[in-house]
């Protein structure tokens, strides 16, 4: 198939890339390599794409561009079958000191992306939501009818995203799907979040900075279970119209995932505290049975599993991604 992935120098996008072209398909991956955290990191991603395609699968080609240019995501589109859309400026509190560039990228990207689309007739548009739409939680684990409340400008760009996305199935039967990522992890992850600095710093001999009083619950999602739900929709008519909680196995306390992880990697460290952000969830705890019933998603790696996975690669990928990581 022929396949675009907006963000796809990204960590999720190239992760979805790398997949997509050692199963044999044709990749385009739209990037424009914002600076939000070091674009090292996505010139690295680039490489495993291209790794991927010489050793003899799929393709795969980069274009350096942007989802707001709308000529450029029209023409590109023309000549796909299935779009994943990853491209956004993701974090929260980037978003509250510039809530309306955040707007212009999220929401105005989705809504290009989409338009060309229709136009073009794809036979999918797969767009990346957050759990960050849910905001404050009524109640635990969060299933899709929980009441939405961002508390964040980035949880409102999410929200609206997912919204032109339904809309435009309702309104131009344009299949289309929304997944709402919980906190997704892995190799090549973004630096400046809880497991990266966390690894980071304690391989280090530093302690790990927990911003609040560390009961604040995430749910991890390992980067492979995401690429296992987009790649089940692929070729799947299941969920179109419809959007879907990607969780993990269980959540975890950051107190109890930071003292986990010192406890293993340095375990003479005192784990630091430093303010929480108010834009940040208090909780987050997916409820997956709906893509579990569409889809067939059913998430295989524990948080205990997936942070030892995450650590070993760090470990082999000290050289290239520590300087990076620690310079964003
Ligand atoms: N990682 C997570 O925990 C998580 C959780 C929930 C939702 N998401 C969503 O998943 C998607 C991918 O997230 P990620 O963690 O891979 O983030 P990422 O920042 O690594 O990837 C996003 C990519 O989009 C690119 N991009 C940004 N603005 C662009 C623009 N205007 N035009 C073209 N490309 C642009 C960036 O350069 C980057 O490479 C995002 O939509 C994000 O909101 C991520």
């Amino acid at each position: 198939m022929q396949i675009l992935v907006t963000g796809g120098a990204g960590f999720i996008g190239s992760h979805l890339i790398e997949h997509f072209v050692r199963g044999g398909h044709d990749v385009i991956a739209l990037d424009n390599f914002v600076a939000f955290y070091n674009p090292g990191i996505k010139e690295h991603n680039v490489e495993v794409g291209r790794a991927a395609a010489e050793e003899g699968h799929g393709s795969y080609e980069l274009i350096r561009g942007d989802v707001r240019d709308e000529e450029q995501v029209s023409d590109l589109i023309k000549s796909v079958d299935v779009v994943f859309h990853q491209a956004a400026q993701a974090g929260v509190r980037t978003s509250v000191e510039q809530p309306q560039k955040v707007n212009d990228i999220n929401v105005s990207g989705t809504l290009n992306v989409l338009e060309a689309a229709r136009n073009a007739d794809v036979e999918r548009v797969v767009v990346a939501s957050s759990s960050s739409v849910y905001g404050k939680p009524e109640y635990l684990p969060y299933d899709e009818d929980h009441p939405t409340t961002p508390v964040s400008p980035y949880g409102a760009s999410k929200l609206a995203e997912e919204h032109y996305t339904r809309v435009y199935h309702e309104v131009y039967g344009l299949p289309t799907v929304s997944l709402r990522y919980f906190t997704v992890y892995g190799p090549r992850m973004r630096p400046n979040m809880a497991i990266s600095n966390f690894v980071s710093r304690c391989l280090n001999g530093e302690s790990p900075v927990i911003y609040g009083d560390g009961t604040q619950t995430r749910d991890f999602t390992y980067i492979d279970d995401v690429v296992m739900a987009n790649t089940k929709l692929l070729r799947n008519d299941a969920a179109d119209g419809e959007i879907m909680n990607i969780g993990s196995t269980d959540n975890i306390a950051i107190q109890t995932l930071a003292e986990e992880i010192r406890d293993q990697l340095s375990p003479d460290l005192e784990l630091e505290y430093a303010d929480r952000h108010d834009a940040d969830a208090e909780h987050t705890h997916a409820d997956i049975s709906k893509a579990s019933e569409l889809i067939g998603y059913e998430p295989t790696t524990t948080i205990r599993a997936g942070v030892e996975k995450f650590t070993e690669w760090y470990r082999q990928n000290r050289d290239w991604y520590e300087p990076l990581v620690r310079n964003s």
